[in-house]
């Protein structure tokens, strides 16, 4: 299906035709029918099971953050056969991210360079779209958020985004990840370091009173000893684990 669909989602800005997608996921999603045809277009279950963080996934492969920042197509990405979707980067406000164009295809390094910046719209309009498909029975695999600041809050109350997300949709995630790595952000990968990682993810963990795992997202460009510290912390801290990793900034 994809290699009939390529030619004509690259003919179009990347942007557009990540859109376009979007807004087919999420016609065919809303509908049994439309599920069912693109559950037959993606095939069967595979049977390797991984129980991990108390959840259980049907098999390895999910969806990461930045595919559907605003929980709009989960039933679909579901019947597509993913065995969990991460939504978000989420911030508190709507926000509309950096001018565009923000994202390149280089086909011939099979790549896709992005500087999106965390276009959303924000906490509580996801929030809405998560009570309507749980009350719909429609979220039927785990289901991640991905949890960020919003670009205008100042770094020093970074802490406050974060945990305005965390609590706002505390009820709905299955695990959370804290994105202290996406390099779109300016200022957000400073977080990272030891001491202010600490301040950011201590409150975070009594929110969660250990309910639900927490994770920790990291740069791929950090340098061994930082990662290091990174992992540190998270065992300090007890949390479920970290995601590695984010997009990088080498080409
Ligand atoms: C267009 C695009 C948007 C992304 N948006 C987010 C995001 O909002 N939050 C996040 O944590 N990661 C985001 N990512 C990173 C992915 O979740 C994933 O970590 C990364 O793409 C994996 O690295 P790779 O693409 O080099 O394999 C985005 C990636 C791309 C390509």
């Amino acid at each position: 299906m994809y290699e009939l669909l390529r030619p004509l989602l690259f003919s179009a800005d990347p942007e557009k035709a990540h859109e376009r997608v979007l807004g087919w996921l999420e016609i065919f999603g809303d509908s049994a029918r439309g599920r069912k045809i693109i559950s037959r277009v993606a095939g069967k279950d595979s049977t390797s099971q991984i129980r991990a963080m108390g959840l259980t996934f049907e098999h390895p492969l999910g969806m990461a953050a930045g595919f559907d920042k605003d929980a709009r197509v989960l039933p679909a990405l579901f019947a597509l056969n993913f065995s969990y979707v991460e939504i978000g980067t989420v911030t508190p406000r709507p926000q509309p991210g950096n001018p565009k164009p923000r994202m390149w295809r280089f086909p011939e390094a099979h790549a896709l360079v992005n500087a999106m910046g965390f276009p959303g719209e924000g906490m509580l309009a996801v929030k809405k779209r998560l009570i309507s498909l749980r009350e719909r029975e429609l979220l039927t695999r785990p289901v991640g958020i991905n949890i960020g600041k919003n670009a205008t809050t100042p770094l020093e109350n970074a802490g406050d985004d974060y945990q305005s997300v965390l609590r706002e949709l505390f009820d709905f995630g299955d695990y959370f990840v804290v994105n202290v790595s996406s390099p779109n952000t300016p200022g957000l990968r400073t977080l990272q370091q030891a001491d202010s990682l600490r301040a950011l993810l201590s409150p975070l963990m009594e929110i969660t009173k250990n309910m639900k795992p927490l994770l920790l997202k990291v740069a791929p460009d950090l340098a061994d000893e930082d990662l290091v510290t990174a992992a540190s912390v998270v065992r300090e801290l007890g949390m479920a684990g970290m995601v590695c990793a984010n997009t990088s900034i080498r080409r």
